[in-house]
Order: C-alpha cells, then structure tokens, then sequence
C-alpha cells in the first residue's frame, strides 16, 4: 500500500561522521593506543578531513543536504587532564563555519567512542568522579561554540559503547563477560578482538558502572548546559534495537533481555533532553528462519524497521533526530534501495505521528569502522586511501533526488538519476 507523503518543509537531510572515523591524526587517545598495541587496526591519516572538511562540505553541499552530523575529538580539546587546547578549538570553530557558509545545519557530538589517553589511562568512566570530569569538557566546548551552533549531543550510543567494551569486550578496554557467548546470535559479525579480550564473570558489574556514570554525565551535562545556554538544544543518541521473537518462551526471554541491555538506558535519558538522537542498524527477532540479504558487516538488511524503532522512540514525546542508520556496501548495489525503503518508512513513521525532525545517512564519507579497520565502505563517498581522490557513489545521487523530493520516493524516481 502507498504510503501518505509528508515530509516537514523545513525537515533536515544529510549524512554524518565522527572524528576519529575520518579526521586522521588522532594519536592521543585510547584506541590510537590500542592499536600501537596491536589489538585494533591503525587508523592513521584515513580520509584527511581534519584538513579537507571544505572540500567534504561542498560535496555535501553539491548532494543537497542542509545537515550535517560530526564529532569534536575530546583528546584534541583537553589533551591533557584540565588543560585546554585553544588553537583546536579554534579549529572546530572553522569547520561550523564552513557549513554556515553553505547553509548546511550542523548537529555536533562531543564524545564519538574514543577518550583521550589521561582518561582511559586513568579508569575512564570506571572513574568515580567521570560524570564531573566529562561534564567540564562538555561546558567548556558548548562555551567556545554555541555562537556557531544550537544542537549539540553529550553522547554517541552509551549501550553500544559500554556494550562493546565491558560486555562483548570488542572494544577498549576489552573487557568480555564470561556468559557472553550466550547472546552471540544479538550480532553476527565476526570481530577477532572477542577472542583476546579479558574474562571475567563479574564484568557486568563494571559494566553497569560505566553506564550508571554515563548518565550521571549526561545529566550533569544537559542541567549545567541549559542554564548557561538556554537556546542550545541538547540531546544524546541511543542505538536502538528492535527485538522480536517468535513463540518460544526461551525465545521472548532473550528478547526482553536483549531489550533491556541494549535500551534499558533510553527510560532515563530521555528525561533529559531536548530532542533525542536515533541511530539504527539492528532488528533482530529470536526464532527467526526466515533469511535476509546480508550487508558487508554481515548483517541483516531490514531498513524498514526503522519505522519500530522510531514508533519506540516516539513514545516519548520529544523531537527525533535520525542521527545515524546506513550500510555497508562496497559495491553499492543495495544502498539505493536501502535509502529508498527506508525513506519510506520514515514517511509512515511521520504519518503515524513520529516527530522526525532530520535524517542523517551514515555515513558521508568512508570511514574506520572501528576494530573492523577500513575495509567497511559506508559511505555516500568513496575515498581512495592511496590519493585521497572522493568519489561520489550512484546512491549518494539517488538520496539527493530523494531530498529534492522532499522525501516524496515516488516522485524523486521520475527524476533524472543525476540531477
Ligand atoms: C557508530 C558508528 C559506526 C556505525 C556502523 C554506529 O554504532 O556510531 O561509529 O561506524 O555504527 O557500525
């Protein structure tokens, strides 16, 4: 059935990327390190755009988009504990003024995944007093550049970071619970760290620290923020995953833990903020024999099931931002009809009273896909490593007929493929 077209006039499109993922030179921060320790692959100079952002923002620009998510590297602004490093945030500043110019909103993360090497070296949010230490980067940030900018993100997926890193042990500092094996089948790429993480049965323990003080931090962040800054609208961005099951009672019962571990901690972060961030990749239902086309990463492709994980996130009222969801696809064959469904189900999501402000494909560039290196093409562009040379890919034109459409699928494919 066709669905009712309605996108908001003044909707965002665009893409988004973090730091560490494209900027290049990171060194100081704790997976730089982890890789000078062989756990992960290097990351090294990647896409460059710490100095070619002009260039990746008239791209943007040339693709029609009118948003655009990135990420401040904390290592960069507070390299070591309590000082500050001036002349990168005059750096950032240039870059939220390159998207000024070409009218494209910018949507600024504070924190992306990677910590500067004072923090993790010293416990990171293990640390008692993490929440005050994150909170006074964050404020001084929001300080330096809420001129240049309204929407600003504490966090980037608490559940996917301390997931990885404390449960799953896949990510720093590699930390995996003995049981983990258990909820194996949650995700189905294969990442060599599992193997050499530490075990140990009580992780969760950690774990349920480091997200205990993930909130903390984020609170802390938004109450101190909105009294200094009332006009910036704050948020954080939660992964959600949508879990099914089928019949079975073992079934439902790995699907309401599953739930509960991976989303347990949106019920009390979203009273604490302006609008809330969604990012989506996963639907997963327990019991499932059906099969589905896989992307790069392995995983399965249901773009229109982000219309569940925004009818979720709509149940509590705030405006949504769709800061990330996209896939891995070095060919790119699938990508069009991924952005074209899911487009789709994000037009219904609205019909059915989702307040969807934005949607940001991810990513805009290719990027490193964490412990998994650069082997992952996610983006809209494709970057040659050797020469730097972007190249825009087929989809990257068809979400930009999808934009001049105003998010109207149908009408968007009478138009002309390159217009
Ligand atoms: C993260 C990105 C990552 C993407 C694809 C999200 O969980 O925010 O950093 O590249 O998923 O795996």
């Amino acid at each position: 059935m066709a669905t009712e077209f309605r996108f908001p006039d003044d909707f965002y499109w665009g893409a988004a990327t973090s730091a560490y993922q494209v900027e290049g030179g990171n060194e100081n921060t704790d997976w730089a390190q982890a890789a000078r320790e062989g756990k992960v692959p290097p990351a090294g100079r990647l896409a460059d755009h710490y100095h070619r952002f002009e260039e990746d923002f008239d791209i943007a620009k040339e693709l029609g988009h009118n948003a655009h998510r990135f990420s401040i590297e904390w290592a960069r602004i507070e390299p070591r504990e309590g000082e500050w490093d001036h002349k990168e945030i005059e750096h950032y500043r240039e870059v939220l003024k390159a998207l000024r110019a070409r009218n494209i909103e910018p949507f600024v993360t504070l924190w992306h995944f990677t910590l500067p090497l004072w923090f993790s070296e010293s416990g990171g949010f293990e640390r008692k007093d993490s929440p005050e230490l994150y909170a006074r980067y964050c404020n001084f940030v929001v300080d330096e550049l809420s001129d240049l900018a309204t929407h600003f993100t504490t966090m980037n997926e608490e559940n996917i970071y301390s997931g990885m890193g404390w449960l799953r042990g896949a990510w720093p500092p590699f930390k995996r619970f003995t049981l983990a094996d258990l909820f194996r089948d949650v995700s189905t790429e294969h990442r060599e760290t599992d193997a050499t993480a530490s075990r140990s049965f009580w992780t969760p323990v950690l774990w349920y620290r480091v997200i205990s003080h993930l909130k903390t931090a984020h609170r802390m962040v938004y109450e101190q923020v909105k009294e200094a800054h009332p006009e910036v609208l704050i948020s954080f961005v939660h992964q959600v995953h949508v879990f099914e099951s089928n019949w079975n009672p073992y079934n439902k019962l790995k699907a309401l833990v599953a739930h509960y571990i991976l989303n347990g901690s949106f019920s009390s972060l979203y009273q604490y903020c302006d609008e809330i961030g969604l990012n989506y990749y996963h639907y997963k239902k327990f019991g499932d024999t059906k099969t589905y086309p896989k992307t790069d990463m392995g995983w399965n492709s249901n773009p229109e099931r982000i219309y569940d994980a925004l009818m979720y996130v709509a149940h509590y009222k705030k405006p949504i931002i769709i800061s990330e969801t996209g896939l891995a696809d070095h060919e790119d064959d699938m990508r069009p009809d991924y952005i074209r469904t899911q487009i789709r189900a994000v037009a219904r999501a609205l019909n059915d009273g989702a307040d969807v402000r934005a949607y940001m494909y991810w990513s805009l560039l290719d990027n490193y896909e964490w412990d998994l290196g650069i082997g992952m093409r996610f983006g809209l562009v494709e970057i040659d490593y050797d020469t730097l040379e972007r190249r825009i890919r087929p989809s990257a034109y068809v979400y930009k007929q999808i934009i001049k459409a105003n998010g109207n699928v149908e009408k968007a494919g009478e138009m002309d493929t390159k217009g």
